[in-house]
């Protein structure tokens, strides 16, 4: 795992040198191919096509990106650059792949550099490429000065996604101070009908789907926190006016990066669209030694003709060979209990060891205890940082209620926040200067904690050594990784003033090192991404964990946007969702416990109920509908998702069917908002089987319409549909399709 990090810092520069390359994915046999005169760059994968060339002036251009192309198909040349006036000169309106500020760009550069004398012009031009079993890597340098830069674009060969990332290298023989880095710059030619999708948010609402025309102008999504955010997602998608969820064209990308990220989309004035994915520049600096080299995070990108479901699906199926850790077969997830809006901070072995007692019983695989067994942290004011067992609530250690937990046949998992601290607590009294903070400066809280500064050797060490004996000395097979704050007031003091602003790259780059080396030192232990839900969901952590805590909003209803919103993104392979109590605890809303239950298990299902309040009969229900997920979740995690009928735009209803590779098993989901005016339920015409199986319908909850016949071939229910009695408010319904 460590490979990420050791990428970032050590291209130097054996073209395709494997680190580059295993940090883009690993080996993978796309088809690059470059022209007799080293002009045409050209990779072909899955669907897809995406070339370059590079045009007389030594520079490289954007040539194509779309659906496959013949292989016998001749791109012309990269062109001489078209001026639209002295206004528009060439530099603006050229679709250059990876421009640096300089040279008169005033569109969004890739890469920006101040030198020591004050310089800021940069001129890059092409020195050499390599071409390799799945990917280009191009040298790039400028004009006059060795500033060098290295290109690489990975194809992945079943998905046709395309990684590229970029690696600054500062050959001169003084230091160089890098502003701006992205990873990428891609360019769609023009069109007037453009559309952007985008992920907003907040907490508790996270992945939110927004979408406006692309028109002259910028647009700017990005986080400015140090981690990934809830306020947007680093996911872009492009789209033309007529496309739909099942057709049309779309672009799209996702940076792996966990820190300040930012995407910049414009529009320049020859109409040329242009997104440039990269560290966030607000803030940024990175000053390079002489020798030293700085990498980009990967821009993973891709194109389909199949509309957001058809690039949601192959996207989601990248995900799952090449970014997960248990790629190319992640393992499936377990169901889980987990403690938090049980119990919250009062937690202790007599409590969770009752819950875990109902749990088992429920079939329940894995038990996570939450917040709430350290230090003196009885509430979020007090403890954070002080990893040690609370002895007034686990008078023995963890060692009992973990055996316990075992012997009733589950996993036991625990909550962790390593990178956070409580200005009350034993860690902050004897570390005061460890936390991300500005020397005589106020140190801004929020929940009552501040950041501990993990660029910093010592706190790296530290929390290596804390986590890596707490998984030595306890029998634990999963850790929930929170992080429940923004930073604020980004300082260092530890380094000079000139190499503070390290600390947006060096933390994320640590925190990639420590989640790699635990893995490395406990391979069997499983990671969950949570910060405050999904305030850390990007490609850079998903290669370390293997699932995500999506939102703290486990209102079902409302689980039903947020889930649509995190599937055009990313799969539903590490998605989790809880079965919590009703009334919800954030929206008051009472839902059946059915509703909740299938709202949850289009997902990895989790329960986070209080079990010590539910009634013989939900017991006996939720037993019945964990035996059945754990009959459907390999498709609903793994298998292909398409949106048949969106909750997005205040629709009334909405339905979801996962259809498994080999198209033997379909799954289907259905909700209703409320019934009014004795509307009806329009049938749902499935997609994605195999017209000729035959395929035995199994209702897990609701009620078919009458006329539904048992059997029926795959082009029935594509072409007839299937009807759902749904009626009432938050109605659900789950049925399998299966080949016997
Ligand atoms: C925020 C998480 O999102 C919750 O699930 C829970 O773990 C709390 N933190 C615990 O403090």
């Amino acid at each position: 795992m460590t490979e990420v990090n050791g990428a970032r810092r050590s291209v130097c520069i054996g073209l395709l040198g494997g680190l580059a390359g295993m940090a883009l994915g690993g080996a993978a046999k796309a088809r690059p191919t470059v022209d007799d005169q080293g002009k045409v760059f050209r990779l072909d994968g899955g669907k897809v096509t995406y070339a370059f060339g590079l045009n007389p002036q030594g520079q490289l251009q954007t040539l194509y990106w779309g659906s496959a192309l013949a292989a016998a198909d001749k791109l012309p040349g990269a062109a001489a650059f078209r001026e639209n006036s002295s206004n528009e000169t060439q530099s603006v309106v050229t679709p250059f792949e990876f421009p640096g500020f300089g040279g008169g760009l005033t569109v969004e550069p890739a890469l920006k550099v101040t030198f020591p004398d004050g310089v800021r012009d940069l001129a890059l031009r092409y020195v050499d490429h390599q071409a390799g079993e799945d990917r280009i890597v191009v040298r790039l340098k400028d004009v006059s000065r060795a500033v060098h830069v290295t290109l690489t674009y990975a194809m992945d060969e079943a998905t046709g996604i395309l990684s590229r990332s970029a690696t600054v290298e500062n050959r001169t023989n003084s230091w160089i101070q890098v502003d701006q880095l992205a990873a990428a710059s891609i360019n769609l030619p023009y069109q007037d009908d453009y559309q952007l999708q985008y992920l907003t948010g907040k907490w508790s609402g996270e992945f939110t789907l927004e979408t406006r025309a692309i028109t002259p102008g910028s647009t700017v999504i990005e986080s400015r926190k140090g981690v990934t955010s809830h306020q947007a997602n680093p996911w872009i998608a492009i789209s033309r006016a007529g496309t739909d969820e099942e057709a049309g064209p779309v672009w799209f990308g996702a940076l792996a990066w966990s820190g300040s990220w930012r995407i910049h989309v414009d529009m320049d004035a020859a109409g040329n669209v242009r997104a440039t994915a990269g560290y966030n520049p607000f803030d940024f600096s990175y000053r390079l030694k002489a020798g030293e080299s700085l990498a980009s995070p990967a821009f993973h990108s891709g194109y389909s003709d199949e509309g957001f479901g058809g690039a949601s699906r192959v996207f989601h199926r990248y995900q799952r060979t090449r970014i997960l850790p248990g790629a190319p077969t992640p393992r499936v997830r377990p169901v889980l209990y987990n403690s938090w809006e049980a119990t919250y901070f009062a937690v202790d072995e007599k409590t969770q060891g009752e819950i875990a007692e109902k749990a088992a019983g429920l079939g329940v695989e894995r038990f996570v205890m939450d917040d709430g067994w350290f230090g003196a942290r009885n509430d979020d004011r007090a403890g954070l940082g002080d990893w040690v067992v609370n002895r007034k609530k686990f008078p023995n250690g963890l060692a009992p209620l973990i055996r316990r937990v075992n012997d009733l046949g589950m996993e036991f998992g625990l909550w962790v926040e390593p990178e956070m601290v409580n200005p009350d607590s034993d860690l902050y009294r004897a570390h005061p200067d460890w936390i991300i903070h500005f020397t005589g400066r106020p140190r801004s809280e929020a929940r009552n904690q501040l950041v501990l500064n993990l660029a910093r050797k010592d706190v790296y060490e530290y929390l290596l050594k804390m986590l890596d004996t707490l998984l030595k000395d306890h029998n634990i097979a999963f850790l929930k990784w929170d992080h429940n704050r923004a930073w604020s007031e980004p300082g260092w003091p530890g380094v000079a003033p000139g190499e503070q602003q390290r600390l947006y790259v060096a933390y994320v780059d640590n925190l990639y090192k420590l989640l790699g080396e635990l893995r490395r030192r406990h391979p069997k232990v499983e990671i969950e991404s949570c910060a405050s839900g999904g305030g850390r969901v990007d490609l850079g952590i998903m290669r370390l964990t293997d699932q995500v805590w999506t939102s703290d909003n486990t209102d079902p209803f409302d689980r039903l946007m947020i889930q649509d919103g995190f599937t055009r993104a990313y799969t539903p392979a590490v998605m989790m969702a809880w079965v919590t109590d009703a009334p919800n605890f954030l929206n008051k809303r009472v839902t059946s416990l059915e509703y909740r239950f299938l709202s949850a298990m289009q997902g990895g299902l989790g329960i986070g109920a209080n079990l010590n309040h539910w009634k013989p009969e939900d017991f006996q229900k939720a037993k019945q509908l964990v035996a059945d997920y754990k009959t459907i979740r390999l498709t609903v995690q793994q298998g292909n998702l398409y949106r048949l009928v969106s909750p997005q735009k205040n629709s009334p209803r909405s339905a979801t069917l996962s259809v498994s590779p080999d198209a033997n098993q379909a799954v289907l989901f259905a909700f209703l908002h409320a019934s009014s005016r004795m509307e009806r339920q329009p049938r749902i015409q499935l997609r994605g089987l195999d017209p000729k199986k035959v395929y035995t319908l199994r209702t897990i909850s609701g009620t078919v319409a009458p006329e539904t016949p048992k059997q029926a071939s795959g082009a029935y229910w594509m072409g007839n549909g299937i009807g759902l009695m749904l009626w009432g408010d938050f109605a659900a319904g789950a049925v399998a399709f299966e080949v016997q």
